[in-house]
């Protein structure tokens, strides 16, 4: 390889998230208002072929050992399984997994499997039909129930329950999904919400905490510290009545992990993002499209590491919402 790439606190990134489109089949309310966004033009966006090289770029030169596919919403991607087939041919072969909102994953699960994907995480806030309607806004839960038995039976394991939990919405369910989680044998993580909403609505005083979350799910299960190494990962997992079941907490807000973060992100329209919450983007289709070669795509991704914040900065006085959406970032 060329050098991993590494920033200036020393962090080196070794997971890739790409974003394949910012569009999606829902409208959750804290992410999406009701008629969508602007989305991206058709050719504002990388090709299947462009992905496949720019992926391939961060797997043989730049050390990424983990590849995952996010949204909007990934599995609208005409091309998905065929992203898949061809990151699971490169050398070394990399982790592949996708975060999803589930809907239609019964029907290509699969295939997924087959073309090389090891697991999914899937979006899910409630499991009460009418505040699913109301919170997405698309009475889809029975498509999302579906997309998680669909995903386990294909084997896409774990299979990883993502859960943002909203005061006067669904503050309650915490311990109802994790005791849907349980029967299921699916990884239930429950995560503070961030500042990333289209409308900037986001209000520190009302947002659920981890603490608050604990204090919930303790109300029905034993939670004991879970003895495994966390490493970099944004979940705080905590084990159920003794284990070996787990729950995990993804406190970005109040347990920032930002000082272990081994995260690089490519968006669907081809930036380079150091972090979720970056003001700056490197512009790796203008790049491609002007005929840089390999080494020039490599160079430029860790030059735009190099300058990763050393922190989101949302507790900062002067924080600033990144101006892209969570949907076009990719979470
Ligand atoms: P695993 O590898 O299965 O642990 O996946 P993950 O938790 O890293 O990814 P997923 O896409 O399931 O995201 C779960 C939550 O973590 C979402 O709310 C993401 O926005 C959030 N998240 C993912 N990466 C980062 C990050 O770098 N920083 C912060 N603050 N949150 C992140
Ligand atoms: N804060 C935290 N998580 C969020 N997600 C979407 N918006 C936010 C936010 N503002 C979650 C989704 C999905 C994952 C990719 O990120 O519910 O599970
Ligand atoms: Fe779609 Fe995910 Fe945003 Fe919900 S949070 S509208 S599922 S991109």
């Amino acid at each position: 390889t060329d050098g991993v790439l590494v920033d200036r606190y020393g962090r080196v990134a070794r997971d890739l998230r790409v974003s394949l489109t910012d569009k999606c089949n829902l409208r959750c309310t804290y992410c999406m208002p009701a008629e969508g966004l602007p989305w991206l033009a058709g050719p504002e966006l990388l090709t299947d072929e462009e992905i496949v090289r720019l992926v391939r770029v961060a797997v043989e030169r730049l050390g990424v050992t983990e590849v995952r596919f996010t949204g909007g919403e990934p599995l609208i991607r005409p091309g998905l399984v065929g992203i898949v087939t061809a990151v699971a041919a490169l050398q070394p072969r990399p982790r592949i997994s996708l975060t999803t909102n589930g809907i239609g994953l019964d029907r290509v699960a699969a295939a997924l499997s087959a073309a090389g994907l090891d697991r999914v995480n899937v979006s899910l806030d409630t499991l009460d039909a009418d505040r699913f309607t109301r919170l997405t806004r698309r009475p889809r839960l029975d498509a999302v129930l579906a997309g998680l038995a669909g995903a386990a039976a294909a084997g896409l394991r774990p299979v990883k329950i993502n859960s943002v939990l909203m005061r006067g919405v669904n503050e309650d369910e915490a311990p109802a999904l994790l005791r849907f989680a349980l029967d299921h044998d699916y990884q239930l993580r429950i995560i503070e919400q961030m500042p990333l909403d289209a409308q900037h609505g986001w209000d520190r005083s009302t947002m659920v905490t981890a603490e608050e979350i604990l204090a919930s799910l303790r109300t029905t299960f034993d939670l004991s510290p879970d003895p495994a190494e966390r490493g970099a990962a944004p979940a705080e997992t905590w084990l159920v009545d003794g284990g070996p079941a787990r729950v995990g907490v993804i406190a970005s807000v109040t347990r920032p992990f930002c000082g272990d973060c081994d995260r690089t992100r490519l968006t669907a329209d081809g930036q380079v993002r150091a972090c979720l919450f970056a003001t700056e983007e490197s512009d790796l289709r203008a790049a491609l499209r002007t005929g840089a070669d390999d080494d020039e795509l490599a160079r430029r991704w860790r030059t735009a590491m190099w300058g990763k914040r050393a922190g989101h900065g949302i507790d900062d006085p002067t924080f600033l919402q990144p101006t892209r959406p969570m949907s076009a970032i990719g979470g």
